[in-house]
């Protein structure tokens, strides 16, 4: 198949973002007309319902959606190749027919994205645009992702986002390929998901006295009745999510933080520290070192009895149990802790980290889940069938000793970082400096991997922390397009990514973005920053 060449004259020059691994475009267009309709299998349906209700909305169109007979647009596993894999398909589109054949459903509902793409940017319209042409160039392509894992990390525990506000962005991610929200559903400040048996998790330390982080008090709406800030998700709201979620083919990846980061759970159950608590969300309570104690059984029960309700609710394979940034004074001054070092022959805290991580591993693989862990879980020495999160170092040699990796290196990774050097347009962040061209020249695979090890990287995904970043608008301005070039590094093949056309497509996705109601962040200079 010939590739598609930035620059071709056509009459309607596509602006696919990821760029598909291999298009060729022809002369002439398909027309979308009001009559026609999608013909689909079983396993294409839910998809080909998606198809209809977007086009609905801005065309105004009714398709009717049927299994057999003649049809203009056309979503099948039939006959497809079985070499695009999970998520792969193949489009073709010419005057009279539109046909996406897929060997999986991920694969159909990709190529629907790119179907929308290749339509005027206002299919995305909430509601119907009139005086306009719905053509779709005469195009043949052949697509699948380069990698598994594409994702974005979004923390909620410093904020609280609601229930609509993740369908929302589960919606802008789906756009873009991207398969996987990272969830980080507790941490130092809040605690976000309903747990039945441990009721005062929610009851209290989904909860603060106020905004903090030196915010204004109005930068949010996430209070309670009582006026304290915060919010959890209902068990039922996880439901509703994680099902919204797999129906756009995204894995949500819960992640339950231990040993450290876990004030907020102590703020509720402080028996379960070193020191006996109190603990407190408040911001700027004064207390550094939320760690769960490691000599306690009782830890590790609460643990597992978390990690319990949360297998229920979340069909992913993986579950991220956190692990970094670990002070280990507390262990240090425990007579618990430092018994159980005893007894179990560590030399040192970091083992005793390692042996925490890798009693929590064996019991997430005996529920026929995987574990991964932020950087810092090698510590120590890595867990038997751990995959670690490269923030800060580790892939090379987690990968190189059979491990799988998610690369998030800060590098190019942390969207919390500042977008540009003059700091009077941003808003306030956390600091550091991440452009979008550093994204776009990211390559996800370490440099010094030997070629039989490079399949150990699953992927990669932009971290979304939340200190300085109370509204959805805020966190939709800090993402995007840093996670629209972060798809295309993850999705399409190295060697087409090109800043130069990359920067030509992302104005139709400005526009995509403008009806869709995505917040960005306009980026001006198409100079590739040091
Ligand atoms: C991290 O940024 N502490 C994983
Ligand atoms: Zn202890």
């Amino acid at each position: 198949m010939i590739e598609f060449s930035p620059g071709t004259a056509f009459a309607v020059d596509p602006a696919i973002i990821p760029v598909p691994a291999a298009m060729q475009q022809q002369d002439g267009v398909f027309v979308l007309q009001p009559d026609m309709r999608i013909r689909v299998d079983a396993a294409t349906l839910e998809t080909g319902r998606l198809l209809a209700a977007v086009l609905g909305k801005s065309t105004g169109f009714t398709l009717q959606i049927v299994m057999d007979g003649d049809a203009a647009i056309v979503l099948t596993t039939a006959d497809a190749k079985g070499s695009l894999g999970s998520e792969g398909y193949e489009l073709a589109v010419s005057p009279d027919s539109l046909v996406i054949r897929a060997p999986q459903p991920a694969g159909a509902f990709y190529g629907v994205q790119s179907l929308l793409q290749l339509l005027p940017p206002e299919v995305f319209s909430p509601s119907i645009v009139n005086d306009i042409e719905w053509k779709i160039p005469c195009v043949r392509i052949e697509d699948q992702p380069r990698f598994p894992w594409r994702g974005l990390m979004l923390d909620v525990s410093r904020h609280f986002f609601d229930t609509e506000e993740i369908k929302q962005l589960l919606d802008s991610m789906a756009m873009q390929k991207l398969n996987t929200l990272h969830w980080h559903l507790v941490d130092d400040n809040g605690w976000r998901i309903e747990i039945e048996k441990y009721p005062l998790l929610t009851q209290v330390g989904a909860w603060r006295k106020d905004v903090g982080f030196g915010l204004d008090a109005k930068a949010t709406t996430a209070y309670g009745p009582d006026g304290r800030y915060g919010g959890f998700y209902t068990q039922d709201d996880i439901r509703e999510i994680v099902a919204y979620a797999q129906s756009r083919h995204i894995n949500i990846v819960p992640e339950i933080e231990m040993p450290g980061h876990s004030i907020a759970a102590l703020s509720a159950y402080p028996e379960l520290s070193c020191s006996g608590g109190p603990y407190s969300t408040d911001i700027g309570a004064g207390i550094h070192a939320g760690v769960y104690c490691a000599g306690q059984d009782e830890s590790f029960a609460f643990l597992q009895d978390v990690l319990t309700e949360i297998f229920d609710l979340f069909p992913s394979k993986t579950i991220h149990i956190g692990g970094d940034e670990v002070p280990k004074d507390n262990w240090k001054a425990c007579p618990q802790c430092q018994a159980r070092m005893k007894a179990e022959g560590l030399k040192n805290e970091h083992e005793l980290q390692s042996y925490f991580i890798r009693r929590i591993e064996k019991f997430i693989n005996a529920n026929h889940r995987n574990l991964i862990g932020w950087s810092e879980i090698r510590e120590g020495g890595l867990a038997e069938n751990a995959a670690v999160m490269d923030w800060i170092g580790g892939a090379v040699e987690a990968a190189g000793s059979g491990h799988d990796v998610v690369m998030s290196p800060t590098s190019h990774c942390y969207f919390d970082y500042y977008q540009s050097q003059d700091l009077s347009g941003e808003p306030r962040a956390i600091g550091g400096y991440l452009p979008l061209s550093t994204v776009y020249s990211f390559e996800p695979v370490p440099e010094n991997l030997p070629p039989d090890q490079q399949n150990h990287i699953l992927g990669a995904q932009g971290n979304v922390w939340t200190e300085y970043i109370p509204s959805l608008k805020q966190v939709e301005y800090m993402t995007y397009p840093r996670l629209t070039a972060l798809a295309e590094v993850t999705w399409s093949p190295a060697e087409l990514r090109r800043w130069d056309d990359f920067c030509r497509r992302l104005q139709t996705q400005y526009r995509r973005f403008d009806l869709f109601g995505v917040h960005y962040r306009r980026e001006t200079s198409t100079q590739i920053s040091e």
